[in-house]
């Protein structure tokens, strides 16, 4: 039988107890909180006062802080690139309305509050030049993503996991980093969409973990594949106005890296976290090539650990477009 052939019928054996994981993952919407939520509701006489203390806290902030946060809120609202792309998978069949394309409608609502929510947030907090910020934006929907996974649902599935790990450890380190400052409303809502990923990476981690109960062998190839590859950002495509594709991606990794928000330990504590969660050092009866795979992953995180000491992040600050004009040195055109 075909690769792909099995793949599918491994969907769709999963797909059976989907409902289930529906119900685990996903929260009722009638329940789940709003951007409005969070944000101060413009019919309340108190509005005005309310920006007032969003502008000030907002200022509080450190430079390379903001422009992680309007970074993180970008790479948030190219969530049309996301949707698309796992609608594509296989066995995630979106015509059927089968339960696997239930599932990424789901998820897909429940993030789309994430974009909503900061971006409002930003527009409100007086320190962005919205206008660069959403050149960025539609520039990242215009040209996409390579998550190098192809229509694979065993690598999809793997980056996924991974993605919204790292997800919830940038904005967990966001909303740390500005209740540091006083910015309790900017702690609260980084927090909550933090923990909306944690949820996420566990339906995915689950996902992966149900494939694992049924093809071990054939995902430990995808997991190798992935890795030797790199796991590529979301918004490694970004770029300012006027920028080639993919140029502003460095500097707005370099600003996550110099505030500790999202950094290379990060990247190996992830895949040491999936590594212990999915169990792959114990995993036997598979064929030679998986059994090198899984030593290969075993053997992965000491190896970058090595390599990482030998980055040095550039201490310089870039000056991002999206920062109002004010606060650069350089005019905005
Ligand atoms: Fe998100
Ligand atoms: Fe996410």
């Amino acid at each position: 039988m075909k690769l792909s052939n099995i793949r599918l019928e491994v969907m769709q054996t999963i797909e059976k107890s989907i409902d289930e994981l529906l119900i685990k993952y996903l929260k009722p919407i009638e329940d789940n909180w709003q951007p409005s939520d969070l944000l101060p509701d413009s019919k309340e006489p108190g509005f005005f006062e309310e920006i007032e203390e969003i502008q000030e806290l907002a200022k509080e902030m450190s430079y390379d802080l903001f422009a992680v946060l309007i970074g993180d809120t970008i790479t948030e609202e190219a969530l049309p690139t996301y949707e698309t792309w796992l609608m594509g998978t296989e066995g995630i069949a979106q015509e059927n309305k089968n339960g696997w394309s239930q599932w990424v409608r789901g998820w897909t609502a429940e993030e789309n509050r994430h974009g909503d929510l900061l971006n409002r947030y930003l527009y409100l907090s007086g320190r962005v030049n919205m206008r660069e910020m959403e050149i960025t934006t539609q520039h990242l929907i215009n040209d996409g993503f390579d998550t190098q996974t192809g229509n694979d649902p065993y690598r999809s599935f793997i980056y996924t996991s991974f993605q919204e790990l790292a997800t919830n450890i940038s904005h967990r380190r966001v909303a740390t980093l500005a209740q540091k400052t006083g910015n309790s409303r900017l702690a609260k809502i980084c927090g909550i969409i933090a923990a909306d990923e944690a949820r996420h990476a566990n339906a995915y981690k689950n996902f992966v973990n149900r494939i694992l109960e049924i093809d071990p062998g054939e995902i430990l190839l995808a997991f190798e594949d992935m890795m030797k590859k790199k796991i590529v950002m979301p918004a490694h495509f970004l770029r300012e106005s006027g920028g080639e594709i993919g140029s502003l991606f460095s500097h707005f990794s370099d600003a996550a890296q110099r505030t500790m928000v999202y950094t290379t330990q990060d990247y190996i504590d992830i895949l040491k976290s999936l590594l212990n969660d999915w169990n792959i050092e114990n995993i036997v009866g598979i064929n030679d090539s998986a059994e090198k795979a899984r030593d290969y992953l075993m053997a992965l995180p000491k190896r970058l650990q090595r390599i990482s000491g030998r980055i040095r992040i550039p201490q310089k600050q870039f000056e991002f477009k999206w920062i109002a004009v004010q606060e650069g040195r350089k005019k905005v055109a």
